[in-house]
């Protein structure tokens, strides 16, 4: 079977979680394709020899899941040879036997425009800065600048701009419990199995 889920949204709205618990539940692959681009940012160096070199190791650097490898991330991502160096392993896997979800920013708009389900995760900056700094903690404002920061540059840069597709079912979580938020998404994939 191909069915692919597709779970856009900026960062902190719940959509690895929303993932996660839907990969388990249908037992789908799961890629957060954000791990790419971190990667390639935390390498270093030219950044388009590093999205061409990427291999599995590369994903699991434990300094991945920083905010300092969250901003090189948004940064190495608004280059456009770099996302095409990342699409067609993001495309394979979208497609792969067994169904697959996976979560970034362009999944539902570029890399799997004809997925079966398609989801646009979102909340309101202060609500997705507050839960980011129950994980991280250290300066909630600063915590905030930085979402607002990494929000604008991904839907502001010229390729694949973080936005949803027309067709995704839209999920405001800001005052949505996680349970509620996976409870619409597993009836999202239910009404398309
Ligand atoms: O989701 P995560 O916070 O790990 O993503 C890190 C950064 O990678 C994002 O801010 C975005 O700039 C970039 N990204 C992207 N396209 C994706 C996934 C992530 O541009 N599909």
């Amino acid at each position: 079977m191909i069915f692919t889920v597709a779970i856009d949204g900026p960062a902190a709205a719940g959509k690895g979680t929303i993932g996660r618990t839907l990969a388990a539940r249908f037992g789908f692959a799961h890629l957060d394709t954000g791990l790419l681009y971190r990667a390639v940012g935390a390498k270093g160096g030219d950044p388009l020899a590093a999205a061409r070199s990427l291999v599995p190791a590369d994903l699991e650097r434990g300094d991945l899941r920083s905010q300092e490898a969250g901003q090189a991330a948004s940064r190495v991502a608004a280059i456009p040879e770099v996302r095409a160096a990342l699409a067609a392993f993001q495309k394979d896997f979208a497609r792969r036997e067994g169904g697959a979800v996976l979560d970034g920013r362009d999944i539902g708009t570029v890399i799997c425009p004809e997925a079966e389900v398609k989801l646009y995760i979102t909340a309101s900056a202060e609500v997705r800065a507050h839960r980011r700094w129950l994980e991280v903690g250290g300066d909630e404002a600063k915590v905030l600048a930085e979402v607002r920061e990494r929000d604008a540059r991904d839907m502001g840069r010229a390729d694949a701009p973080l936005r949803p597709a027309g067709d995704a079912l839209q999920l405001d979580t800001s005052e949505m419990s996680i349970d509620e938020a996976v409870a619409k998404a597993v009836s999202a994939v239910e009404a398309r199995l």
